[in-house]
């Protein structure tokens, strides 16, 4: 399973540090939604879904998280630790986020509005969809 892990380009002088995104630049799809947790309470663990054709970049920009991939065969835990790192995740894979940091602020951008139904919230389903029997 590849993990795609983006290294935006930082913009940096004596003033301090500066990141871009543009879509279809630096992100591969049409930025249609941001969204971003915050006050994320100790020991939560959020996520616990697929998508059906929603791709995501998901950054943590501020604080740090662990986001865990699966895809149904195999699982590969990211830790999203830096304000220029981006974590991409394709439609039909399934993703949790823990570790939370007390100062973390994880923002997604998101290539669709949101739609209660494009996602896969039952994880059997999940299995059968990405066509691992259950
Ligand atoms: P939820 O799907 O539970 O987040 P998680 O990805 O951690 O599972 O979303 C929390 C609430 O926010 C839920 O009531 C739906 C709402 N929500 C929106 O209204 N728009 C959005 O774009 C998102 C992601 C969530």
């Amino acid at each position: 399973m590849q993990v795609i892990k983006y290294a935006f380009q930082q913009h940096g002088d004596d003033r301090g540090m500066l990141v871009a995104l543009e879509e279809y630049k630096d992100i591969p799809f049409e930025i249609k939604r941001v969204y971003y947790m915050y006050d994320t309470k100790k020991n939560v663990h959020r996520g616990f879904h697929a998508h059906k054709s929603l791709e995501q970049i998901l950054i943590c920009i501020h604080g740090s998280c662990k986001v865990l991939l699966d895809n149904g065969t195999e699982k590969k835990i990211v830790s999203l630790e830096k304000p220029y790192e981006g974590l991409y995740i394709a439609n039909n894979m399934w993703r949790e986020m823990y570790d939370f940091s007390e100062d973390a602020v994880l923002m997604v951008l998101a290539s669709e509005y949101y739609k209660e139904e494009d996602y896969i919230r039952d994880y059997n389903e999940f299995l059968r969809m990405v066509g691992v029997e259950k």
